[in-house]
């Protein structure tokens, strides 16, 4: 199983969602990552429940909802109720993450823990067994078109690493300054889904660009049966 794409929207043209999200749609993308963005957890404010709702409505996709907020146990069933397919939240926001991680297994949707560049693996580490997804943060979360942070490659290996040994599900997802240029050494390091924001939605022909990213990282994935 090839490589995952996960289109952000937080680059798309917010009036006109929907048909920027067909665009990716037809063009292969597996999932539509969505960043939530409370002010608080990070510099920066996007959007909520009723807007992931009409998402949903939207697109076939699995809504794949990264949360950057301060404790978000008191928002994860509005998300679910919303369509989010996988949860996400960041091990620096949440003080219990097993609890988190256990609120939203029993939800039934994928949940997905974050950590940022300076957070180490081994936050997550007693964790991972509870977490569908890692998502690995490679820029400081709230904003797109941020400059890829090099030294996140060497926490994808050690995860890798730390996966395979305990054959555990969970898969590794990167974010955060993922272009043609920086592509090719993230899924070498073993990521399995990667998100893209300004790359894809920042290019005139988005669906050219998926198909571009598809090719180069094809030969160099390491299997995966998520979603
Ligand atoms: C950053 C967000 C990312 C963002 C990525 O806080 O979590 O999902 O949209 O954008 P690019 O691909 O432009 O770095
Ligand atoms: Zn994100």
């Amino acid at each position: 199983m090839s490589i995952r794409i996960a289109p952000s929207i937080l680059s798309a043209n917010f009036a006109n969602l929907s048909e920027d999200i067909r665009k990716v749609e037809d063009a292969g993308a597996h999932l539509l990552h969505v960043d939530v963005m409370d002010g608080h957890f990070v510099p920066n404010i996007t959007i909520g429940p009723p807007v992931v709702k009409s998402l949903n409505k939207a697109t076939k996709l699995p809504l794949d909802v990264h949360l950057m907020i301060s404790d978000p146990d008191q928002y994860i069933a509005a998300f679910v109720d919303a369509g989010a397919s996988i949860l996400t939240v960041h091990a620096e926001a949440t003080v219990h993450l097993d609890r988190t991680l256990n609120l939203i297994r029993s939800m039934n949707v994928l949940a997905g823990v974050s950590i940022n560049p300076a957070t180490p693996l081994s936050v997550v580490e007693h964790v991972l067994g509870l977490a569908d997804l890692l998502l690995i943060m490679s820029v400081n979360p709230g904003f797109g078109g941020q400059k890829f942070i090099g030294y996140a490659l060497d926490k994808i290996r050690q995860a890798r690493q730390m996966i395979d040994n305990r054959n555990l599900r969970c898969v590794i997802e990167v974010d955060g300054g993922i272009d043609l240029e920086t592509l090719p050494g993230v899924v070498r390091a073993g990521a399995q889904v990667v998100v893209a924001g300004s790359a894809i939605f920042g290019d005139p022909d988005p669906a050219r660009k998926i198909k571009e990213m598809l090719d180069i990282a094809a030969p160099l994935s390491y299997h995966s049966n998520f979603v």
